[in-house]
């Protein structure tokens, strides 16, 4: 079922997450204040000068601001220094036949999960065309269920990765963006006690909230930051970042948010909009 990426039950694994590039085909293009290409590689130095050696990157939705199939391109040509397997969800900028065609035929980058050591990672479409906020129809719900049942039989732990945020955060006006069936999403969790992180981009900014003995992590973009408690849009100032994971053979998941220092950028904060 999963994709086997590693095999050994004994060690850790170390993702890292890279959210919400916001890329154009047009590599030239600024977006509030930023050239989102820019700071994606800005971002990949920072990850490349920080770790040793990565497992797997998680790039969880809105690659693209303009989906199109140069931006995902310009985004396999700036994470190309990482060199490790990525996987990819669409948010909703993204359209997937697009990511689809700029990758090779046999690529797992699209995969619906794979398999590291006694760890299984899912990734969830809840993209809806032509909408901002989230839903997981019934197919994307029911391979979850069967993801689930197909790891507990194997005592793997499980980390799920899905675009949208499906709790609440302070910042009210992304509640409307929201995945609209967390319930659903959650009735499903909550029938296992082997899933241990549910990874989310889409909010620009650091989350972290416990539900049920479940890690609900979202994390910042490689490029605008939404500020995380003014109840309506509002780009805040903190600079581009990622997030690290240590997935231990234990069902442990250490985790940590690493920012730009070196470098302030032009952000417009008078935007409204994204
Ligand atoms: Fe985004
Ligand atoms: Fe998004």
């Amino acid at each position: 079922m999963a994709e086997v990426l590693a095999e050994n039950n004994n060690q850790n694994y170390r993702l890292i997450q890279i959210t919400d590039s916001h890329l154009y085909a047009d590599r030239d293009t600024i977006f509030d204040g930023l050239n989102t290409y820019d700071t994606l590689k800005d971002v990949v130095d920072l990850v490349a000068s920080q770790e040793q050696s990565i497992d797997c990157l998680l790039c969880t939705g809105d690659l693209a601001q303009d989906s199109s199939v140069g931006a995902y391109q310009n985004f396999l040509a700036a994470m190309s220094p990482l060199n490790a397997p990525q996987l990819w969800i669409p948010g909703n900028h993204d359209i997937r036949s697009n990511m689809q065609q700029a990758l090779e035929q046999d690529s797992i980058n699209l995969k619906r999960s794979v398999q590291l050591g006694n760890w299984r990672v899912i990734m969830l479409d809840s993209s809806v065309e032509g909408q901002v906020y989230g839903l997981l129809d019934q197919k994307e719900l029911a391979d979850l269920d069967l993801e689930l049942a197909d790891s507990e039989r194997s005592n793997a732990h499980v980390l799920v990765c899905v675009h949208h945020n499906c709790l609440p955060v302070d910042a009210t006006w992304l509640q409307q963006h929201c995945l609209k069936n967390s319930d659903e999403f959650f009735s499903i969790l909550d029938k296992y006690s082997h899933v241990k992180g549910v990874l989310c981009g889409h909010i620009h900014q650091e989350f972290e909230v416990e539900r049920n003995d479940v890690t609900v992590i979202a994390t910042p973009s490689t490029c605008i930051q939404f500020h995380p408690t003014n109840a309506d849009f509002t780009i805040d100032n903190e600079n581009p970042g990622y997030r690290w994971l240590d997935l231990m053979p234990d069902g442990e998941i250490k985790t940590g948010v690493e920012r730009i220092v070196s470098k302030s950028y032009n952000i417009d904060f008078t935007s409204t909009d994204y």
